[in-house]
């Protein structure tokens, strides 16, 4: 048997499509265009395509898109002054600080200065300490996007166990919260947790977010399970020539394929589905921002 592959680029596509009609109708009956900050510090080339791809996929979505790019040697002062311009200005619903910041810089001084209400990305400790409260929170990209795709399979999440393999700030904490809050039983496994392989079995849903090429193989895996792979590794690919890289998740899709019920692959899966969420987010903190519903389906 093989494992339905579940299509993260499609369901993307259907988030960005609710994104775009929950834009226009703001426009059109409030005359209010959300609108998303997005802070680039020095020249990273792998941030500097995430932070194109947001403002391309923001402006098609119908909202405003500012792009803010600061030199490597900024400071945490001109920093901080841009954040406090970002949180005074009513055009900006939304604020994102690309990370990783260059290493002088303190990403929690920078990150827990954005105004709770504008941070899309989930990360200030006043979102993660409403989170894990069951309050209205802004929620990260990556596990909302996970739990919609859960939610989608499985309608509801209720009494199902859920094994989170990592521990991450971004990922593997708040995924587990999310879980939590839809009544699964949750356990959030790492490097030094023992017998993991057969913890993992014990699941219906796996959530791998290590950052360890297809550490997850199938044998770990309970028949029929559904597989979530957060993880993105670029790794040698002889095979295809020398020199050639390739992406792979942190599960072994082949072997997991054989087992589970239904998987995401990479690419395709879980990563087109991180962008739609910010710009999700970025409608719900407008919405909330002049006090009008949340858009429907588009929140944890
Ligand atoms: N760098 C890589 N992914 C992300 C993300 O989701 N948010 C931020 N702020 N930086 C990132």
């Amino acid at each position: 048997m093989s494992a339905q592959i579940i299509d993260g680029k499609a369901f993307a596509a259907t988030v960005r499509e609710k994104v775009a009609s929950h834009v226009s109708r703001l426009k059109e009956v409030h005359g209010i265009t959300p609108g998303l900050a997005v802070v680039l510090v020095g020249d990273d080339p792998a941030s500097e395509v995430y932070v194109r791809n947001k403002g391309k996929q923001t402006l098609e979505c119908g909202m405003n898109s500012y792009e803010h790019k600061l030199p490597d040697d900024t400071s945490e002062a001109d920093l901080l002054a841009l954040v406090q311009q970002l949180n005074a200005d009513p055009t900006v619903h939304g604020i994102l600080v690309q990370l990783p910041l260059p290493d002088h810089l303190d990403s929690d001084l920078v990150i827990n200065a954005i105004d709770p209400a504008k941070d899309v990305d989930g990360f200030h400790i006043s979102n993660v300490g409403l989170l894990s409260t069951g309050q209205k929170a802004m929620v990260p990209c990556t596990p909302l996007g996970c739990l919609m795709m859960l939610r989608q399979q499985h309608g509801s999440l209720s009494g199902l166990t859920a094994v989170v393999v990592g521990r991450s700030n971004i990922v593997g904490k708040p995924m587990a919260q999310l879980l939590l809050r839809d009544s699964c039983t949750v356990t959030i496994a790492h490097s030094r947790t023992k017998n993991i392989e057969e913890l993992c079995r014990t699941a219906d849903i796996v959530v791998a977010a290590v950052g360890r090429p297809e550490m997850v193989t199938g044998d770990w895996i309970k028949p029929g399970a559904t597989v979530i792979d957060v993880g993105i590794n670029r790794i040698a690919a002889p095979e295809r020539g020398p020199e050639k890289m390739k992406l792979v998740g942190d599960v072994e899709f082949a072997s997991a394929c054989r087992v589970a019920g239904a998987i995401t692959p990479v690419p395709g899966g879980v990563g087109p589905m991180t962008i739609a969420c910010l710009l999700a987010n970025t409608v719900t903190a407008c919405a909330r921002a002049n006090g009008l519903p949340e858009p429907e389906g588009l929140t944890a």
